[in-house]
């Protein structure tokens, strides 16, 4: 049975920061240049044989510790690393509980150690493997020196999740951009870090036939996606919002359904709208010299944090008086 805070959060529709999903994309969807698809089939090959010592070999039931397998997928967002975490899950035989980690710690603010624990115990009980998509902020955030009770909060975690990870007996993947810096003790307990590279020529070409329905999409004639991949130098990601919206252009176009099909200067359009509106998103992300905008939310979060010590320091303080004036009070009448 899933655990009663997992269900909570996974009954919120709209901002589901924990879902299981059950896999439907294979391998075979996900197109990786060479030495991605080696590091990842290694991977595999790992989990298969771990299954073979820790199961078939009797080593699980001697090691309670350390039994687990833990993978790193860095790269660009877009590159394909949340389907081939489905992916991987679908090879297994698996379900993937994904949590939405960046999502979850704003969500969980306070609670985030506790919902860890109840993740892995979901993970487990679904025997599923645990996908922590948007991880970067695990990796990123044990500080050091005198800390916030937001870092404490953050430090907190992070132990809580390598103590988890030494229990479980599974697979966990974790999915960070390039930047991400694991932590000593962390890193240790990563078995593999795959890198997910943005795809080349041969790659983009794939990735753009893999987006449309080989027999029901209508193409027009003139669609070439060699030409498209060779003109541009997009993510996976990016080619699956272009085909969405180049979709949406032809089917919107006056005349009968039946005469309607997607032709290459809808593709094109499309293309370049989500690459201008990449680079607008890159704007907004940064101010005129480059330095990165405060992330309102964590601004709030360390105010309301000092808020809080303060408080809780002023109530410290009243009880410390009152116990002081009571205990006068008792002195002055034992006299
Ligand atoms: N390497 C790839 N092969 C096939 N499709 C891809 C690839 N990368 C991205 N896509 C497409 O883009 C979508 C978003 O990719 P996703 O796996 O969420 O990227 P990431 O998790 O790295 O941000 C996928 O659902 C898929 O349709
Ligand atoms: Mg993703």
């Amino acid at each position: 049975m899933t655990s009663p805070l997992i269900s909570f959060f996974t009954s919120l529709a709209s901002r589901r920061v924990v879902e299981t999903v059950t896999p439907e994309r294979t391998l075979a969807d996900v197109v990786l240049p060479p030495q991605t698809r080696r590091t990842l089939e290694q991977a595999l090959a790992q989990v298969r044989n771990h299954t073979l010592i820790f199961h078939r070999w009797g080593l699980g039931e001697r090691h309670t510790s350390g039994r687990g397998l833990a993978f790193n997928f860095a790269g660009p967002p877009g590159t394909g690393k949340t389907i081939c975490a489905e992916a991987i899950a679908h090879t297994l035989g698996k379900k993937l509980l994904v949590v939405d980690y960046a999502e979850a710690e704003s969500m969980w603010f306070g609670e985030t150690p506790k919902n860890i624990v109840a993740t892995f115990r979901a993970a487990a009980e679904q025997n599923a493997v645990l996908f922590f998509d948007e991880a970067d902020a695990i990796a990123t955030r044990r500080s050091a020196g005198v800390p916030l009770p937001h870092d404490r909060e953050s430090n907190l975690t992070i132990n809580v999740l390598l103590r988890e990870l030494e229990a479980f007996n599974g697979i966990v993947i974790f999915a960070t951009n390039l930047a991400a810096n694991f932590d000593p003790a962390f890193e240790r307990r990563i078995r593999t870090h795959v890198l997910f590279e943005m795809p080349g020529v041969a790659e983009r070409a794939r990735i753009w036939e893999l987006q449309i329905h080989p027999k029901k999409t209508p193409l027009a004639p003139d669609v070439d996606f060699r030409q498209l991949a060779e003109r541009y130098v997009v993510s996976g990601g990016d080619i699956k919002n272009a085909v969405i919206k180049a979709a949406a252009a032809a089917a919107a176009e006056p005349g009968p359904d039946l005469g309607k099909r997607i032709c290459q200067r809808h593709f094109e359009c499309a293309t370049e709208e989500v690459l201008s509106a990449k680079v607008i998103m890159q704007q907004s992300l940064f101010n005129e010299g480059g330095v990165t905008t405060p992330d309102p939310l964590n601004v709030w979060r360390k105010v309301e944090a000092r808020w809080r010590t303060a408080i809780l320091m002023a109530l410290g303080l009243a009880g410390t008086a009152l116990v002081a004036a009571l205990v006068a009070v008792a002195l002055v009448l034992l006299r």
